[in-house]
């Protein structure tokens, strides 16, 4: 065959090629083989020396076309190609918008804000006043103004998370630390004395934070609301007759409270407060452990120590005090038998508040 037909032979399997090659992929795989270095159609251009001399003319005419042929076909077929992918791949990637979406959880306040917020409104309505105070405190505001000096046993009671102290002072140096989570919101009450005018009549809502495991009736960390009045007159029947208003407030005024003698640093006298078991109301159960009671708060007369060391006149001011865990509360509102679960995040329960 004369080279100038073999070149038109070469010409007319590429463009088959061409039109055959269903990606770009492959279309490049064509260009490659007939038009790259080592392409077949370039093999004949490098060789144009070697034609016969009659033959020259008519080959590197013959050449020249099919090159032009096979660049156009290959640019059309790659225009067209890549048309074709681009839309496979957006067809790929779409979304049907037809499609029902898929219903958002709602979530819901959790019953410990919500618990707070209603005991916080029962004590506004009494014209308290809302406080709040540090969660990472000093010893002195959570022990030592409140009446329980370093080697007072009422500091064993309560297990505390101690904070890296540095303030670079000697007993920092060593290792003490005055830093620490306050283990109850008594010490607002301490701020407050110290910051605020005569008559006080405040709460303080916060978190509070125990070495304990969590277990039916501990967590490490709960909520607690501390209460502070302080005013002439005030007696140990205003203490009773507030506290007793708020546990109906809030359990209902079938519920019934008890005061019982108890100790804490910071009041004299001091009682714990229980009210009527929900379930077996007074009978005896397994919530209240056949006693007819649950332990809700502490309580009593602010000791006149607490008042002096806060600057207060204790001759002139007396005043009663009272703390409780709102998860406590929460679990004898709504017969809740274990506090941890109300850490759960389980929605079908907590829906239920
Ligand atoms: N801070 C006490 C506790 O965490 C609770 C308490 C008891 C607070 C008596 C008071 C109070 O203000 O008067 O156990």
């Amino acid at each position: 065959m004369a080279i100038a037909e073999e070149v038109g032979a070469l010409g007319e399997a590429t463009l088959a090629d061409i039109q055959a090659a269903s990606t770009t992929a492959e279309l490049e795989e064509v260009r490659v083989a007939v038009l790259g270095k080592a392409g077949s159609l370039t093999a004949y251009l490098r060789a144009m020396g070697q034609v016969p001399k009659e033959e020259r003319a008519q080959v590197g005419k013959t050449v020249n076309e099919v090159r032009n042929a096979v660049e156009s076909a290959l640019a059309a077929r790659k225009d067209a190609l890549a048309a074709a992918e681009l839309s496979a791949a957006i067809d790929a990637a779409a979304v049907d918008v037809t499609l029902p979406g898929r219903a958002q959880q709602m979530g819901t306040r959790h019953l410990i804000n919500k618990l707070t917020d209603e005991i916080a409104e029962i004590f506004l309505g009494l014209g308290y006043s809302v406080k709040t105070g540090p969660e990472v405190e000093t010893d002195y505001y959570n022990f030592e103004a409140l009446n329980a000096p370093a080697d007072h046993p009422s500091r064993s009671m309560q297990d505390t998370f101690y904070v890296v102290d540095r303030s670079g002072k000697e007993s920092a140096v060593r290792g003490e630390s005055d830093v620490l989570l306050r283990t109850q919101t008594s010490g607002v009450q301490v701020h407050v004395m110290e910051d605020e005018p005569l008559p006080i009549y405040m709460i303080a809502p916060g978190k509070v934070y125990r070495r304990d495991v969590a277990d039916p009736s501990h967590l490490p960390q709960f909520t607690q609301i501390e209460g502070l009045v302080v005013d002439e007159g005030i007696t140990f029947g205003d203490l009773k007759g507030t506290l007793d208003f708020f546990c109906k407030q809030v359990f209902g005024p079938d519920r019934v409270t008890r005061f019982r003698a108890h100790y804490f640093p910071f009041t004299e006298p001091s009682a714990e407060v229980d009210v009527s078991c929900g379930i077996c109301h007074g009978e005896g159960c397994r919530m209240c452990k056949g006693t007819g009671w649950l332990e809700l708060l502490g309580c009593g007369m602010v000791d006149p120590n607490v008042l002096s060391m806060s600057g207060i006149d204790p001759e002139k001011y007396s005043g009663f005090a009272f703390g409780m865990g709102v998860e406590r509360a929460a679990c004898l509102k709504y017969n809740v038998p274990d506090l941890r679960m109300l850490l759960a995040g389980d929605m079908r329960f907590l829906r239920q508040f």
